[in-house]
């Protein structure tokens, strides 16, 4: 984000800074509170999105309501806000902070697992397709260490603590570990590596995968882009709560707070 705003002026291109909270106990509290002061400091218009104010449920209430795991609910919450939020600002990419070790690990845990349509995602940029907005994700080639680095050296506070619902047994921090021990010996290996799978799969024939092309169509529930009649975020808060009253009120919500923003008028 410092980056970000330190070229906006030459790229001309205007920010909305997002922050979800997560309800992860002390942790996101922390977080909420180190994000901010971070914003404030970068002077950038944001959004604070409360999920427990916003949808009335936390992740570990999500996760344990529909019996699934913290971090898969995690992801589709926070994909689905952030697309949202783009969407209804008018915003015409999501720029996310996916280090180079975040995508080497999933790319491997998609090959591991065989999911091929996981894997073609894992570009450092995807287009926009229907309302589902283009993702960017300019850190790809960068590794934490060096991230962690960077913040010292701006002297920008960050967060240090890992989310208490990590999970060490799961395959993903298997991966990851295993990559950061590579590391040592191999140190050009995951650049290489990301590199490579980058350029293969420009020129890769889905076909040979056996993997469908993206074809969405709109949640009839939300309006969102989907790839199945309600959209994946829709049926989990029906799920949770036998009703989609919570995705009406979380779409209003952030209608409201963008309007607060008075993003056309300042900008
Ligand atoms: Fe998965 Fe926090 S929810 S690491
Ligand atoms: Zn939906």
């Amino acid at each position: 984000l410092d980056i970000l705003v330190r070229i906006k002026d030459k790229f001309k291109y205007k920010i909305l800074a997002v922050h979800i909270n997560l309800g992860i106990g002390e942790y996101s509290e922390q977080s909420e509170s180190i994000v901010e002061r971070v914003f404030r400091m970068l002077n950038v218009d944001y959004l604070i999105v409360n999920i427990r104010e916003s949808l009335g449920y936390t992740i570990p209430q999500l996760a344990s309501t529909v019996k699934r795991s913290s971090c898969s609910i995690c992801g589709t919450v926070k994909r689905y806000i952030l697309n949202l939020i783009a969407v209804k600002a008018n915003m015409t990419r999501v720029v996310t902070g996916h280090n180079i070790d975040d995508l080497t690990t999933y790319i491997l845990k998609s090959f591991l697992i065989q999911d091929y349509s996981a894997m073609l995602k894992l570009k450092p940029k995807t287009p926009t397709i229907d309302g589902l907005i283009s993702r960017i994700r300019p850190l790809a080639e960068i590794s934490e260490n060096e991230l962690e680095l960077y913040a010292k050296y701006r002297e920008l506070p960050y967060i240090s603590t890992a989310c208490p619902l990590r999970n060490e047994a799961s395959l993903e921090f298997k991966i990851k570990s295993f990559l950061k021990d590579l590391d040592n010996y191999h140190p050009t290996l995951k650049i290489g590596f990301y590199r490579k799978f980058v350029k293969s799969i420009e020129h890769i024939d889905i076909g040979m995968f056996n993997v469908r092309e993206l074809k969405l169509v709109r949640c009839k529930i939300c309006g969102m882009p989907s790839n199945s009649e309600v959209c994946s975020f829709c049926r989990l808060i029906y799920r949770a709560s036998k009703s989609y009253e919570p995705v009406n009120n979380l779409h209003s919500q952030i209608i409201k707070s963008i309007r607060g923003l008075n993003w056309r008028e300042t900008k």
